[in-house]
């Protein structure tokens, strides 16, 4: 009886939470934009009323940590990419953090990476590409970009190889994808491992095959103005099942076992093995074969991402509409460039990135603040050059860093880049506006 008065209350709160949604919520999507006096955000969460009510559901269910919403989003993840496995995280950050010092386990043998060991890397990333490898005491090297793509200049990674390359750990810029035949050509060639930060980029493809899934290790964020969102989130994807065994120890406080949170006994010899020197039969709940973290996320996530990941496809699809509608707009206005895909790359763009040319009579700053002037949203291309951040200041090149060849390419993206927004919940009359604006700007 119980029971049965639970779940009409619980029916009865549902329906009303997408009525709630109906109420509140979708006038803002069907809003018509008035230039001018409506900003055109960046990037901004796209949703229905099947987040709002997953999202109560989970509340109500309240088990608040990583449970059957999680594992369920989980196995729809890897299903989308065609991968084995995934593990949900709480951030993108999170998720490189988690994929990188999975290659530090002792388990690797003689791949794991090690103290001074070093990682190819570029400098006009998000910060959070770059950290994981410092933090451990690794050392990335830096290589240049190429102007039209912001990616990886695939022409030098050979110059970027020592003794002690272990990986290369790169983004997918503004969802661009790198050139990942030949960066993954190179690590095979070199035996490195490859890590693709795929933050940007999830459902882009490259010949045909998603980003993310080439490498050893993906990784993804779920933070709102990515491809999709949980709130804050992250993920860490892979087919090997070493890998992942040793990403879920370390995401999960660095353990042995591999129980789901309040089950026990998963492995039918909890109080009978021998680890370590730890007496006979210590309980393997307690067991730690890692020095892991715990980076795990909630069901209360997962629910919305459950809800989201549905989405994806058409997100995909507007996303390159409007990336195609803003291309045909600005593509002949002299003096910016316009960031294009390589040969083989089919984006799913993040952002529309523009590089103020040198002969422009303009500079990017001034561009940026008529735009934001005109309530247009811009970004810069991240960190521009990581190394010219104070995070940096008290690092030595040599020791800590390398850079292989010049940065310069990095220095003008820095100097001279600024993006904005063609998010799946920006209609052509915003396109239309930011194309305009653009348009006057440099014309005069
Ligand atoms: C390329 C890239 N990697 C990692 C991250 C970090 O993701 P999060 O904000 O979820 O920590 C971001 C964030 O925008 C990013 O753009």
């Amino acid at each position: 009886m119980i029971e049965e008065d639970a779940e009409k209350l619980k029916s009865e709160i549902l329906d009303r939470v997408a009525r709630y949604y109906r109420l509140v919520e979708e006038p803002k999507r069907h809003a018509q934009f008035v230039p001018g006096r409506d900003r055109v955000n960046y990037a901004g969460r796209v949703f229905d009323e099947r987040e709002m009510v997953n999202l109560v559901e989970a509340s109500l269910e309240f088990w608040l940590t990583h449970g059957r919403w999680a594992r369920d989003f989980e196995e729809r993840l890897a299903e989308f990419l065609g991968l084995r496995y995934a593990l949900l995280v709480n951030s993108g950050s999170s998720a490189n953090l988690l994929a990188f010092m999975t290659l530090t386990s002792p388990l690797l043998g003689n791949r794991r990476i090690e103290r001074g060991d070093e990682v190819i890397a570029v400098a006009a990333a998000f910060p959070t590409t770059v950290a994981p490898i410092v933090q451990y005491g690794a050392v990335p090297v830096f290589l240049d970009v190429t102007l039209d793509t912001a990616n990886v200049d695939v022409s030098r990674l050979e110059t970027a190889v020592s003794p002690r390359t272990k990986a290369v750990f790169l983004a997918h810029t503004l969802g661009n994808p790198f050139n990942l035949p030949v960066v993954k050509s190179f690590c095979e060639r070199h035996g490195l491992w490859l890590i693709e930060d795929n933050c940007d980029a999830l459902g882009s493809r490259f010949e045909g095959r998603l980003t993310g899934t080439w490498g050893d290790i993906g990784t993804s964020s779920f933070y709102p103005p990515h491809h999709m969102t949980t709130g804050e989130g992250g993920a860490v994807y892979t087919n090997d099942p070493l890998l992942r065994k040793i990403a879920l120890s370390m995401r999960d406080w660095g353990r042995e076992c591999w129980c789901d949170s309040g089950v026990d006994n998963t492995c039918g010899c909890r109080f009978t093995k021998q680890f370590g020197s730890l007496p006979l039969g210590y309980d393997h709940k307690y067991v730690y074969s890692h020095l892991g973290y715990n980076l795990k996320a909630t069901d209360l996530q997962a629910s919305i991402g459950c809800a989201q990941i549905e989405k994806l496809p058409d997100f995909t699809e507007r996303r390159k509409a409007n990336y195609a509608r803003l291309e045909a707009g600005l593509g002949d206005v002299a003096g910016i460039r316009i960031a294009r895909a390589e040969h083989g790359a089919d984006p799913s763009w993040f952002g529309f990135l523009m590089t103020v040319e040198p002969y422009a009579g303009f500079t990017r700053n001034e561009l940026a603040e008529h735009l934001e002037r005109n309530k247009i949203q811009t970004r810069n291309l991240f960190a521009g050059n990581i190394l010219r951040h104070p995070c940096f200041e008290t690092l030595k090149e040599g020791m800590d860093y390398r850079v292989a060849g010049g940065l310069e390419n990095t220095d003008a993206l820095m100097n001279n880049a600024l993006w904005i927004g063609l998010y799946p919940g920006m209609d052509n009359a915003r396109i239309d506006h930011m194309i305009a604006t653009i348009r006057a700007f440099a014309q005069h």
